[in-house]
């Protein structure tokens, strides 16, 4: 039989323990984050219904769905994203869910896509997501979560200095009572959403012959483009009439970033639109600035019509999703990706077999004080275990030779550099 492909699928990850070591180093403060602010972890299957993520605005994600058939001929999917899977959790409690709610998850996702630098087909996703709260208080609070995780990682977001990430904000509102302005709306308006997403990707020109397969001329696309050039509150407020909703929206966010210290972080810019359809309101990417990863490493928005467009009442919803590949890209970039030890306490080596009982009854009773212990069962020669032990961070060995065990006790010898340090201690005091 030829051997097995050894390589992990396309654009699919193995987690060695090192690499586990760093997931869940990443993984705790974004729990940790999460729950100081009262936001309660919840999680959905990996499978979901295709036809959640099927959406006729033309959504890249749409497109890169690891979707089939199952053997019940349901069309299912891996989940590129868990906000659909939030909206159909909101929609199935109903009027049961006292909103508001404030829940997280760290849902592994999959797509589809062109692996580049930052990008693979399976990541892992951090979301935050207010339910329930129609105010931009909800963005605001999101944002500085965004803000405390990367602090927490090691960046340096400190006003004063350039910051390390910032967040580039607009609000669908703003370019939505421009358009409607124009007589585009509904459908249409998510169309030219999804569109103008590309731009940078495609050029203008480009841009202009796809506006125009949506139904927007040439004049009315010129028109758009310039708005997406705008940046600044001030900037915006000479751009669009005072009564533009997404103004006002973007304003009092600004008003409410600067409670929670964000706000020298924020930046007001109409080119960011967001690739996913379902966005109604604020849209913003989180932006390294730093080194030579210049790209989104976060990305979230208001969707206060997902569950109405998935034919339910709707509902004010706002979250983020954060990816555990971009921020690694970053901090490994600035050099700045933490040392993590295997965390192993002490290793217990039985020289022979008669002595695995006692070094097991030992290992029991370093573990009930809450140590972390392995026993080496290997039977090696000494030297090599020692070299292992202090290899996996050990910071003592207990030894247990056939001599020891006579007279009843254990050697203990101290790991780590330093002195080298070893006593005997009766084996009854360890439990053995
Ligand atoms: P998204 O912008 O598609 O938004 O993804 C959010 C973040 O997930 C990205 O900024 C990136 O960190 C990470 N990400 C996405 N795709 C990949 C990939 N192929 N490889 C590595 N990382 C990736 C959403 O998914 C929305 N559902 C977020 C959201 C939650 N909006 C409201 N609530």
């Amino acid at each position: 039989m030829s051997q097995i492909d050894l390589e992990p699928v396309k654009g699919t990850r193995d987690f060695y323990p090192e690499d586990m070591r760093f997931r869940s180093w990443l993984f705790g403060h974004m729990r940790a984050v999460a729950r100081s602010m009262g936001y309660e972890e919840y999680d959905a299957c990996v499978l979901e219904h295709a036809d959640l993520y099927i959406r006729k605005a033309g959504d890249e994600i749409t497109r890169q769905l690891y979707d089939f058939k199952d053997k019940g001929d349901r069309h299912l999917s891996l989940r590129p994203e868990l906000t659909p899977s939030l909206a159909r959790m909101v929609m199935a409690k109903g009027s049961a869910l006292a909103l508001p709610v404030r829940w997280f998850a760290i849902p592994q996702c999959f797509r589809y896509e062109e692996t580049q630098r930052g990008r693979k087909r399976e990541h892992f996703q951090w979301n935050m997501d207010a339910v329930g709260i129609a105010s931009v208080a909800a963005e605001a609070e999101l944002m500085s979560a965004q803000a405390e995780l990367c602090r927490r990682v090691g960046l340096k977001l400190e006003k004063g200095a350039e910051p390390e990430v910032i967040w580039r904000v607009s609000n669908r509102q703003v370019l939505g009572h421009f358009l409607a302005g124009m007589g585009i709306e509904g459908d249409q308006f998510a169309q030219v959403c999804v569109c103008i997403d590309k731009r940078g990707k495609i050029t203008d020109a480009e841009l202009t012959i796809e506006l125009g397969k949506v139904g927007v001329d040439a004049e009315r696309a010129a028109r758009i483009l310039a708005l997406l050039d705008v940046r600044g509150l001030d900037q915006l407020a000479t751009a669009v009439p005072a009564d533009n909703p997404g103004l006002a929206a973007l304003r009092e966010l600004m008003e409410l970033a600067a409670s929670f210290g964000i706000d020298h972080l924020i930046r007001i810019d109409l080119s960011v639109i967001r690739g996913l359809s379902y966005y109604t309101g604020t849209v913003w990417e989180v932006f390294a600035q730093a080194g030579t990863f210049r790209r989104a490493i976060a990305g979230g928005g208001r969707y206060d019509r997902l569950c109405e467009q998935l034919g339910g009442a709707a509902v004010p919803m706002v979250g983020f999703g954060f990816g555990d590949i971009p921020i690694a890209e970053v901090l490994a970039e600035l050099g700045r990706l933490p040392q993590l030890p295997r965390g192993l306490d002490d290793v217990v080596f039985p020289m022979g077999p008669k002595a695995f009982p006692y070094a097991n009854r030992i290992a029991a009773h370093l573990r009930a004080q809450g140590r972390s212990v392995a026993v080496d069962y290997s039977q090696r020669r000494f030297k090599h275990v020692v070299q292992r032990a202090e290899d996996d961070g050990a910071q003592r060995l207990f030894i247990l030779g056939g001599d020891e065990i006579a007279k009843g006790v254990c050697k203990v010898r101290t790991l780590g550099g330093g002195e080298r340090q070893e006593s005997e201690v009766p084996l009854a005091g360890l439990g053995a």
